[in-house]
């Protein structure tokens, strides 16, 4: 049997990092997805190709250490093992959740570049715990693969919000709002041109080193990052009547106070300023880091102005590449 499913990536609009801490956050699907094929094989191994994070018919025993591995560079190796981590992970937590396992082929292709803040963990995760599920002769519930994506992002980080996995499964643009062990959720219509660009930079450190940093922060001064987080959450409310009404100068404006703050919390860089800076001056009404941080992605909103936008991201030196929202979630793609 082989089964192909394909997971988009995001963009926080608002509201990362504080989403860590049980504040609200608003994330929507990109139209780039990651697409993740799983087949049977005779024997318990597990073997994972992927050009795109170049693992080429890596061999693992099921349940084993991983058996042998070369770098092509010591630079590379966490843009390898991270990805690798969370496809075996989730393999772990679906083979447990069904207490069943069997051998097989992974097969990972990617659209944008894996671990540069546009959700690819979780959709590497959300989209191995939907098509193992279904090798497993399981029938696929969202809410059950959100949840099994989320354990798999928390078991590999130490710590994650659902809003990854949940914008991943679920796809469009939602509100989030992490309240016990169900968050809140929310689906928001985007009833205006929420046209945006992204400008992509080189990351420097991985999410669960950067995730580690804040909690460091925090625990360093509590009240301070605290209100810093309650701002954050203050201004997602604000941007949800905002988005709703159709505002979306109001919203860059938010977006702009919100990198602020992330800078604040030391999760931004100069490279991403850079681009964050530029993008205002060609005339974007709000922009900002998205995602962890150091290093990867940052978002421009910037109706009417996309081509000067991404002029300037270049001109700052990064990648830009422009996306729609609101893109569909997790689905199976038809047989090849
Ligand atoms: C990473 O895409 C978003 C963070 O808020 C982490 C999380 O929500 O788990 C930084």
């Amino acid at each position: 049997m082989r089964v192909t499913v394909s997971v988009p990536g995001k963009v926080t609009l608002l509201g990362e990092h504080a989403v860590v801490y049980g504040k609200p956050a608003l994330v929507s699907a990109i139209n780039r997805r990651v697409y993740i094929t799983v087949e049977g094989r005779d024997d318990s191994n597990i073997k994972i190709f992927s050009n795109d994070i170049k693992l080429q018919g890596l061999s693992l025993k099921l349940n084993g250490e991983m058996s042998s591995f070369e770098f092509e560079t010591w630079e590379k190796k966490s843009q390898i093992l991270e990805p690798l981590r969370y496809i075996l992970k989730a393999l772990e937590v679906a083979a447990q959740h069904y207490g069943k396992k069997i051998g097989a082929n992974i097969m990972v292709r990617s659209e944008m570049p894996i671990g540069a803040g546009l959700g690819t963990s979780a959709a590497i995760s959300v989209g191995t715990v939907a098509a193992y599920s279904a090798l497993l002769g399981h029938e696929m519930n969202l809410n059950e693969v959100a949840r099994m994506g989320h354990a798999t992002e928390v078991a590999v980080q130490g710590i994650a919000s659902p809003m990854d996995t949940a914008i991943t499964t679920f796809g469009g643009t939602l509100y989030i709002k992490p309240e016990g062990t169900k968050p809140f959720i929310e689906r928001i219509d985007v009833p205006c041109d929420f046209t945006s660009v992204l400008g992509y930079t080189q990351r420097e450190e991985t999410t669960s080193q950067i995730l580690r940093r804040v909690k460091a922060a925090k625990d360093q001064n509590p009240k301070v990052v605290e209100l810093i987080m309650d701002a954050i959450g203050l201004l997602v409310e604000e941007a949800r009547s905002c988005i709703k009404k159709g505002d979306p100068k109001s919203f860059g404006d938010l977006m702009n106070i919100n990198h602020g703050l992330l800078d604040s919390l030391g999760v931004s860089t100069r490279a991403l300023n850079e681009m964050v800076y530029a993008s205002r001056s060609a005339g974007a009404l709000g922009s900002k880091l998205t995602g962890a941080g150091g290093g990867g992605c940052m978002i421009a909103l910037c109706p009417d102005r996309a081509k000067e936008v991404s002029l300037a991201i270049k001109l700052a030196g990064g990648v830009p590449f422009e996306v729609s929202l609101s893109s569909p979630g997790l689905r199976v793609e038809p047989p090849s």
